[in-house]
């Protein structure tokens, strides 16, 4: 067979397989076979060096008249396909608007977030900052800058997991107030630190091994016990309810001194006394003047600067808030439970 033979023969294959092309695997199968490198068209082309000039130019040409029929052919094939594709993809992707939606059904906030929120906001409205501190906390910052030293019987009501000899997983926010005084370094503060603290407690209905306080820390000159006092007094309302009213027990805190457990009278009874309260109040902080030893340890000077800390329950609040009867309702994501959280939206 002559080339020019050949070169007919390919522009019947070509013409043919192109009529048969139907997709866009068939069009890259199809340039590879005729136009690539070492495909059909170059094949033949790759003959021509070995003739003569007159048979060169005349399958010369006659070549490169088959590339561009083949070429314009090809391609006007191919944009068809591309678009009937196209065309049939937009097709079947068509969106229905017509069928109802599947509807979002929104998460409810856990009681615990409403309440941390909701105190830290009443806090922030009287001028406190938040700050955090480390739940792997040293026993230095948890214990010993408290006036806790080593030892110190008062550990024992608070004993937690010790990671090893120094550090632990806090039992209490007050570790911040030693944090705090060192970063602000002898100049006056309000601060509220709401946080994660951890117990060797047995789990019931009012204890968790796991659960969480909100630290108030306030230190300047001239700070006094009546300060103390009013301060709670517009948390418990703003968080209770104005008829609440707030009652000082005396207490020990090797922190404070004096020291205090702050009651909030009963919702239930008003203060008479019912099966809720007993006593017609329900403990809800400890509190207290910040310690001189404190100060000293931390560098404030007692004699200049005193100071007021309190440490609220944020479980214990949102408890007497909502009339919830367990502490580990908290943790343990019953639906039934949080959906009642539900915000409602009207
Ligand atoms: N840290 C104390 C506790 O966990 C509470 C407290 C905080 C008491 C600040 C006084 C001042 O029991």
């Amino acid at each position: 067979m002559s080339l020019k033979d050949n070169i007919e023969e390919l522009r019947k294959t070509a013409f043919a397989e192109l009529s048969k092309i139907v997709s866009s695997a068939d069009i890259t199968t199809f340039r590879n076979r005729f136009f690539a490198k070492r495909g059909e068209l170059a094949l033949l082309t790759s003959q021509l060096p070995s003739l003569s000039d007159k048979e060169k130019r005349e399958y010369g040409s006659l070549l490169s008249r088959l590339r561009e029929e083949l070429t314009s052919a090809f391609e006007s094939r191919s944009e068809e396909i591309t678009l009937e594709e196209l065309n049939e993809k937009l097709a079947h992707e068509k969106l229905d608007i017509t069928l109802p939606g599947r509807g979002n059904s929104i998460g409810a906030k856990n009681p615990f977030y409403i309440i941390r929120d909701e105190i830290a906001d009443i806090f922030l409205k009287m001028g406190y900052e938040v700050k955090e501190g480390p739940e792997v906390e040293s026993d230095l910052y948890n214990f010993e800058r408290l006036n806790i030293p080593k030892d110190h019987p008062a550990r024992d009501m608070q004993d937690s997991l010790y990671i090893n000899e120094n550090l632990l997983l806090r039992s209490q926010t007050s570790n911040i107030q030693a944090r705090v005084m060192e970063e602000k370094a002898g100049k006056p503060f309000k601060i509220i630190c709401p946080g994660k603290t951890y117990r060797r407690d047995d789990d019931d209905a009012t204890h968790s091994h796991q659960f969480a306080q909100i630290e108030g820390l306030v230190v300047d000159k001239g700070i006094n016990m009546a300060h103390l006092k009013a301060t709670l007094e517009v948390f418990a309302k703003a968080m209770f309810g104005e008829k609440r009213e707030v009652r000082f027990r005396p207490s020990f805190f090797p922190f404070t001194e004096p020291s205090v457990e702050v009651d909030v009278s009963c919702g239930n009874c008003g203060g008479k006394g019912c099966s809720m309260c007993k006593n017609g109040y329900i403990e809800i902080l400890g509190a207290g003047m910040v310690h001189p030893n404190v100060l000293k340890i931390n560098g404030y000077d007692p004699e200049v600067y005193s100071g007021f800390a309190f440490g609220i329950g944020i479980e214990r609040v949102a408890m007497l808030r909502y009339g919830i009867d367990d502490i580990r309702r908290f943790y343990t994501n019953d639906v039934r439970f949080l959906e009642q959280f539900k915000k409602k939206v009207s």
